[in-house]
C-alpha cells in the first residue's frame, strides 16, 4: 500500500517536473536584436548610431506640455478613458481624417496603445487565426515576425530587391517584383505588412506601389497592416501616400502611428492603430484584455502636440516640417562620410535609418565569441568592441530564407545630434586612415 503510493507519487513528480513551463507560442522567438545589440553597445560605451531614438530634445511646447499635464490636477494622475485619452483621440480625428481624405471618428476608429508596438500587437492578436498567412516585405521591422508567430499565424515573406542603375543607390531603387507579390496571396493569406517610410531602408512606397498592393488586398479580401511611425520624415521631395486613402483601404487597413517617433519623444511610448470601426473593435478586445489603459500625462501632451500640429500644418511653424529639415543635413554628413570611406550608403528617401553595403571593406573578424555568426553580425560586433562605434546589422530585418543574401550591410540611425554624428564620422575616418 504505501510502496504503491509512493510509486504514485514519484510519478506525479516526474510528470510536474517534466511539463514544459513555457508556452510553446514563444519558441523561438527569444532572441532579440535590441536587447542584445543595446546591451553590447552599453557595455563597451559607444558611439551608439544603432538604435532608432534622437539624442536630442523633444520641441519645447511638448515638453512644457508634459509639464503642465504632471502639474494639472489630480485627474491626470489618474486612469483616463481606455480606448485613448478623449483630447487625444478626438484631435487624433480632426487631423487624420484630412490627411486619409475620409471622416475618422475619434471613439469608434481609434485606439491609443503604449507605442505603435503594442498597436502591432493588439493588430495581430486580433485578426490572426491559426494557420493564417501574413504577407511580410522585406526587410522589415523585426517584431512583425514573432508577432505573427505568436499569434498562430505564419509568416510568409517578399523582398524588395534592388535594382542596378548604374549610379548611386537610393532606397527608391529597392523595389518589388509585382509577379512574386501576386503569387504570395491564396485563400489563406489574412493580412500584408507594409512599413512605409521603411525601417531600416529608408524606402517611401510612391502611389503606384501602393496601389499594386490595394489591388491584391481587395482582390483576396485581405486586411493591411500599415506602419507609418516615420510618416512625416521624408527628404528630396518624396511624399509619404497612406494606403488607407486609396479607394477601397479605408475599409481594410489598419494605419499604425507614434508619438515617440513623430515628437522626438520615443520614451513616452504613446502609439495608436487607426481604421475602421468594425476592424478596431477587435483591437480594443485585446487591449482591454491586456494593457487596458496608457499613461494618462503623455497623452495628455502628445493631444496638445498635435492641436498645434493642426494650427500650423504647412508652415515653417510646424515640427512635420521642421524635423525632416534638420534631418536632411544630417543625411547627407552621414552619407558623404560613409561613401568617403568606402561603405557604400544606400540614401534614404525617408526615416531615421541609413543602410551602408560593407562588401568592399575587408575586415579581419578574428573573435572567436562571434564564429559562426552571420558576416554582419560578426562585422557590427567587431566594430563596436574594436572601433567604439554602434550599429545594427541588416540580415536581422529579413527572414531566415532570405537573411544570407543581405549580410553584406549595416544600419546607421541619422537623428542624433551633429556632435554625436561628428564622433561617428572621427572614428570611420581614423579606422579608413588605419589609425
Ligand atoms: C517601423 C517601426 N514600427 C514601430 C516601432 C515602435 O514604435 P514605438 O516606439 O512607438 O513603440 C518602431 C520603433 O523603432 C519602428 O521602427
Amino acid at each position: 500500500m504505501t510502496v504503491c503510493l509512493l510509486i504514485k507519487l514519484a510519478v506525479i513528480l516526474v510528470l510536474i517536473m517534466s511539463r514544459q513551463l513555457h508556452a510553446r507560442r514563444i519558441e523561438g522567438v527569444d532572441k532579440n536584436i535590441w536587447v542584445e545589440f543595446t546591451q553590447l553597445a552599453a557595455d563597451y560605451q559607444v558611439v551608439n548610431l544603432g538604435q532608432g531614438f534622437p539624442d536630442f530634445s523633444p520641441p519645447s511646447y511638448i515638453q512644457e506640455a508634459f509639464c503642465k499635464a504632471v502639474n494639472g490636477g489630480c485627474s491626470m494622475h489618474q486612469y483616463t478613458r481606455a480606448f485613448g485619452h478623449p483630447p487625444l483621440v478626438t484631435i487624433l480625428a480632426k487631423f487624420f481624417s484630412k490627411v486619409v481624405g475620409h471622416d475618422i471618428d475619434a471613439f469608434e476608429d481609434i485606439l491609443v496603445t503604449v507605442g505603435a508596438y503594442q498597436a502591432l500587437f493588439c493588430t495581430f492578436q486580433a485578426l490572426v487565426n491559426e494557420g493564417d498567412e501574413v504577407i511580410i516585405i522585406e526587410p522589415f521591422f523585426d517584431c512583425y515576425q514573432p508577432m505573427v508567430k505568436m499569434a498562430g499565424g505564419k509568416a510568409v515573406y517578399v523582398p524588395l530587391r534592388p535594382v542596378s542603375r548604374g549610379k548611386a543607390l537610393t532606397s527608391a531603387d529597392w523595389v518589388l517584383s509585382s509577379e512574386e507579390l501576386a503569387s504570395k496571396f491564396n485563400s489563406r493569406t489574412k493580412a500584408i505588412v507594409i512599413n512605409t517610410p521603411n525601417n531600416p531602408l529608408g524606402k517611401v512606397y510612391k502611389r503606384e506601389e501602393l496601389q499594386l498592393i490595394a489591388d491584391l488586398c481587395i482582390k483576396h479580401d485581405v486586411v493591411c497592416i500599415s506602419d507609418e511611425v516615420y510618416e512625416w520624415l521624408t527628404y528630396d521631395g518624396a511624399k509619404h501616400v497612406k494606403i488607407a486613402s486609396l479607394p477601397g483601404m479605408w475599409e481594410r487597413t489598419v494605419t499604425i502611428g507614434s508619438g515617440g517617433k513623430t515628437f522626438s519623444a520615443t520614451g513616452w511610448k504613446v502609439g495608436w492603430a487607426i481604421g475602421a470601426g468594425h476592424i478596431l473593435k477587435h483591437l480594443k478586445t485585446v487591449h482591454q484584455n491586456s494593457v487596458y489603459h496608457c499613461a494618462t500625462a503623455a497623452q495628455e501632451a502628445v493631444a496638445v502636440g498635435f492641436q498645434r500640429e493642426y494650427e500650423h500644418f504647412g508652415t515653417p511653424e510646424s515640427y512635420f516640417l521642421q524635423l525632416p529639415e534638420r534631418l536632411q543635413h544630417k543625411r547627407e554628413k552621414l552619407a558623404a562620410c560613409l561613401e568617403s570611406v568606402g561603405l557604400q550608403p544606400v540614401l534614404p528617401e525617408g526615416g531615421y535609418f541609413m543602410i551602408a553595403d560593407i562588401s568592399s571593406v575587408k575586415v579581419d573578424l578574428n573573435d572567436p565569441s562571434t564564429q559562426g555568426e552571420p558576416y554582419d553580425y560578426r562585422f557590427v560586433k567587431w566594430l563596436i568592441k574594436e572601433k567604439g562605434l554602434a550599429t545594427i546589422p541588416v540580415s536581422a530585418f529579413y527572414s531566415p530564407e532570405h537573411s544570407k543574401d543581405f549580410e553584406n550591410y549595416i544600419r546607421f540611425c541619422f537623428v542624433k545630434e551633429d556632435s554625436t554624428l561628428s564622433s561617428a564620422e572621427a572614428i570611420l575616418r581614423n579606422w579608413s586612415n588605419g589609425k
